[in-house]
């Protein structure tokens, strides 16, 4: 029956897109960090979405479920199949056209497999934003960063994915499209649909394209490198800029040492700005469309109050490109050079702002005692309340023994988020790793709802199954 399937697949799609071939599907089957391996009936990867109806519908047909897949730099094992060896894994990477970019609407219409990078391209080549931004942009795709709701460091000034989405196309779990691809920043005819597939993690469609909005070009830029006592200070000083320069604050990245530390041992070239360690550090970012806009000195005048009033123990305001690259490689090399020091244990949470620092010595104090000699990696983009709490084990212990404390470790963050009534996914979802310990975070009503929705969608769990809550309708 399988062999059937991948034959009718292969007519579809063409005979080199359809790949069975252990060998050759293994970069499909192993998530970014190589904390998840699958295994599958086959690779699919159409050229256009009638092709992925076509393949959603065969599947559906032949009972068999399908893992929507972009760039594979997902960090909840999400698009990577189960053991099963049925599944069959829908790759949107041939699908990167830019269907129309339209300067007076300020949209850009996407295939979902166009990769991030490629779309601020050809953003800034119409002389315009697109403001999505993080570590993977170089091979994370448009239907990736839909399907997770991506956030990344551009978040606290132009939001996330659901922001900055007008429309979408999307193929349904029974091979109908629904063209919704409206450019409209208006529309009030009832539910808002699109969000439902936006976050869903390839549980609920296929999305093949999308109409994104577009944004003035940065014209001026200033960057900054702070060190700082503790995270109260990091809260401090976002006020501060907030104050000063109002929505100028395009970043605000918060780093512990722990987090740079690992970048200065592990990625080549990085060098740290100061003489001295300090226990924590904030990379700042502000921009204008302005050109010749005057942010240095408004970083100056907030860092020169920041100093006197003890929230800032040393800066370096840099100007220029590659300067500015450099200090951004002390803060997106970190997920890299953590996978240097044994298993990387992701916990992806966010908090109130203002809670941030009670929730830290807390959670730091709860995770010494439960394991003493952790190494805490916490860092992240704190201008939203979003943590990175990533755990890599005491120097010099063995993996297994440190991922044996994996469940034990993911409940003293989460217990810790649900004091201040945080969320235990600020942008990775659930995927594999979370879907089964999300039941005891969220609220059974919102759960319930959440079971329905998929059930509506897709009664038979031909999308994605086995992702996203433990007790999906799954084949
Ligand atoms: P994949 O990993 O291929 O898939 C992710 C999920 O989306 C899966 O559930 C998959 O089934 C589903 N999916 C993929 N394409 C489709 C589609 N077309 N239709 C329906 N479902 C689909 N994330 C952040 O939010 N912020 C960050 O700052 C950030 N930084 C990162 C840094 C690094 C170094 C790495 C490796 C990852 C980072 N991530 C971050 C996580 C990840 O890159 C993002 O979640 C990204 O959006 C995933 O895109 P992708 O194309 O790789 O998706
Ligand atoms: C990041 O912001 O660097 C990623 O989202 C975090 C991670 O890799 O855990
Ligand atoms: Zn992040």
């Amino acid at each position: 029956m399988t062999a059937d399937l991948v034959d009718r697949l292969r007519q579809v799609v063409g005979p080199t897109a359809a790949i069975s071939d252990p060998d050759d599907m293994s970069g499909y089957l192993t998530d970014w960090r190589g904390a998840y391996r699958g295994r599958a009936a086959a690779v699919v990867r159409p050229g256009n979405t009638d092709e992925v109806a076509a393949v959603v519908a065969l599947c559906a047909e032949a009972g068999v479920g399908v893992v929507p897949q972009g760039g594979n730099t997902g960090l909840c094992g999400g698009a990577v199949p189960d053991l099963s060896g049925r599944q069959v894994v829908l790759s949107l990477t041939r699908m990167r056209r830019v269907r129309d970019l339209d300067v007076a609407n300020q949209t850009i219409t996407v295939e979902a497999g166009a990769v991030l990078r490629s779309v601020q391209e050809a953003a800034a080549a119409a002389g315009r934003l697109f403001p999505l931004s993080l570590g993977a942009e170089g091979s994370c795709t448009i239907g990736g960063n839909l399907a997770t709701n991506a956030g990344g460091t551009g978040v606290l000034r132009y939001g996330t994915m659901r922001d900055l989405t007008l429309g979408l196309e999307v193929v349904l779990p029974d091979g109908r499209i629904w063209n919704g691809l409206r450019g409209l920043r208006k529309d009030n005819t009832g539910y808002d649909l699109k969000q439902l597939f936006i976050g869903a993690e390839g549980s609920l469609g296929v999305i093949t394209a999308a109409v994104l909005k577009l944004f003035p070009a940065v014209r001026s830029r200033a960057t900054a490198w702070v060190a700082l006592p503790d995270p109260q200070a990091a809260v401090d000083l976002i006020g501060l800029l907030r104050e000063l320069a109002g929505d100028r604050l395009t970043a605000f990245e918060l780093m512990s040492r722990q987090s740079v530390a690992f970048v200065l041992r592990h990625v080549p070239g990085a060098r740290d700005p100061f003489g001295d360690p300090h226990p924590w550090y904030a990379l700042v970012e502000l921009g204008d469309a302005l050109p010749g806009a005057d942010l240095d000195g408004m970083i100056e005048s907030a860092l020169s109050e920041a100093f006197e009033r003890g929230v800032a123990r040393d800066a370096v305001v840099v100007a220029g490109s590659a300067q500015s690259a450099a200090l951004w490689t002390l803060r997106e090399g970190i997920s890299e050079a953590q996978n240097h020091e044994g298993p990387s244990l992701k916990h992806d949470v966010s908090v109130p702002i203002g809670r941030i620092p009670s929730f830290v010595e807390r959670t730091d104090r709860a995770l010494e005692d439960a394991v003493p000699g952790i190494r805490i990696v916490a860092y992240g983009h704190i201008g939203d309340g979003n943590l990175h709490y990533n755990l890599s084990k005491p120097a010099g212990s063995a993996d297994d023994e440190f991922q044996a404390h994996a469940d034990a470790l993911a409940r003293v963050i989460y217990d810790s988020v649900a004091v201040v009534d945080g969320s235990i996914s600020a942008e990775h979802g659930l995927g594999q790793s979370k879907r089964g310990i999300i039941v005891d975070y969220k609220d059974d009503h919102e759960l319930h709802l959440m079971r329905t929705v998929k059930r509506l969608f897709d009664p038979h769990g031909v999308m994605n199954p086995g992702k996203l809550l433990p007790d999906q309708p799954g084949l």
